[in-house]
């Protein structure tokens, strides 16, 4: 059988720390008939160190190459003033761009047992089960024009565009339908249409597709609300479904909801579901080092819930928690889980 192939990306800060744990047990769980290959290659400040570029030529390739990929974390303060080509966020933001990983899955669940770790009252959060999906490829991330200008009065002015195409929002939109689907078929569509126009033709795009899943509930929610609700009441979302930029701040503010960001996995899909597999922390530099960061995100709960029934019972006793991501890829391959993440 041949080995699936997996990229390991460490990146910065705690990444290699988690990253290590995962691969401990990626490595425990592999079997004559579920073997790995692993391909290392530097991302982020630790590749700007190494080759002067956060995504050197043979870290792309490896990760093309490969059947998943597994990442840690990017961002280091030493870049912090660096121009943005120069800094290690650009590793993952290219990266997310070049395999077109366009459908992040964001899953906020709390375990039972935790509730009190959230500083939320735990009647508040007790049995929460949200899935964010964001998109990744677009919006005001990757829109042009963007820069820093001079204006004729000697200012400097910076500037962005916030911008999605109907097909790009369809696209995720789709994504979020089907998770819904498989889930409590609600999908929360969060935007701020009142403003925006990108955001305007969301809603009406988002409302079209809604047209082909008339057994999912569909609602909006505009962005400033989202984020109210989101700690008044969270268990009223089942999928929420957002762009970039608003995906970014609702997935840590969701996080939160289940007492540490240091436990959430992320999976970053593209069209044909191969994926981009971490932790939804960053390279907290503070704690690296210290043997103190939490590896969970990584390490488990980051492969869909019937793989992991699938996977644990033939894992049992080398994988205390369920396989991790690529596990599930190789699963997949092997077509005895034949599971779709957006069964969070
Ligand atoms: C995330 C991170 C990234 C983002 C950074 C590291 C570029 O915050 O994955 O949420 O903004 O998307
Ligand atoms: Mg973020």
């Amino acid at each position: 059988m041949k080995p699936a192939r997996i990229a390991i990306l460490p990146g910065d800060g705690i990444g290699p720390e988690v990253v290590a744990e995962a691969v401990r047990v990626l490595k425990a769980g592999a079997f004559d008939w579920l073997q790995f290959e692993f391909l290392e290659a530097p991302i982020g400040g630790a590749a700007l160190e190494a080759n002067d570029d956060p995504l050197p030529p043979r870290t792309l390739a490896a990760a093309r190459s490969a059947d998943a990929i597994l990442f840690g974390a990017v961002g280091d303060p030493r870049f912090d003033t660096a121009p943005r080509a120069k800094r290690p966020e650009q590793g993952l933001l290219r990266l997310r761009q070049e395999l077109g990983l366009f459908a992040n899955l964001r899953p906020a669940t709390v375990f039972p047992g935790l509730e009190a770790a959230s500083t939320l009252k735990p009647e508040v959060v007790e049995g929460l089960d949200i899935l964010i999906v964001r998109e990744l490829t677009g919006d005001i991330y990757f829109g042009l024009p963007r820069g820093i200008r001079v204006l004729p009065g000697g200012e400097r002015e910076g500037f962005g565009t916030m911008r999605y195409t109907e097909g790009e929002i369809r696209r995720i939109a789709r994504v979020a339908f089907e998770a819904a689907r498989r889930r409590a078929s609600r999908v929360c569509s969060v935007d701020k249409a009142n403003v925006l126009e990108t955001s305007q033709l969301w809603r009406e795009t988002v409302t079209e597709v809604g047209r082909d899943y008339p057994d999912v509930q569909l609602d909006h929610m505009y962005v400033d609300n989202a984020a109210m609700q989101l700690v008044r009441s969270p268990r009223q979302f089942d999928v929420v479904l957002t762009g970039n930029l608003f995906g970014d701040i609702l997935s840590d503010e969701a996080s939160m909801l289940t007492g540490s960001i240091g436990m959430l996995p992320s999976a970053s899909l593209d069209e044909a579901g191969k994926g981009l597999y971490e932790p939804i922390h960053g390279s907290a530099p503070d704690i690296a080092g210290k043997g103190i960061a939490n590896p969970l995100a990584t390490i488990t709960r980051s492969a869909p819930r019937p793989a992991r029934r699938a996977s644990s019972r033939r894992l049992r006793g080398c994988c205390a928690r369920g396989p991790v991501p690529p596990t599930w890829a190789a699963a997949r391959r092997l077509r005895w889980a034949r599971a779709r993440w957006a069964t969070w």
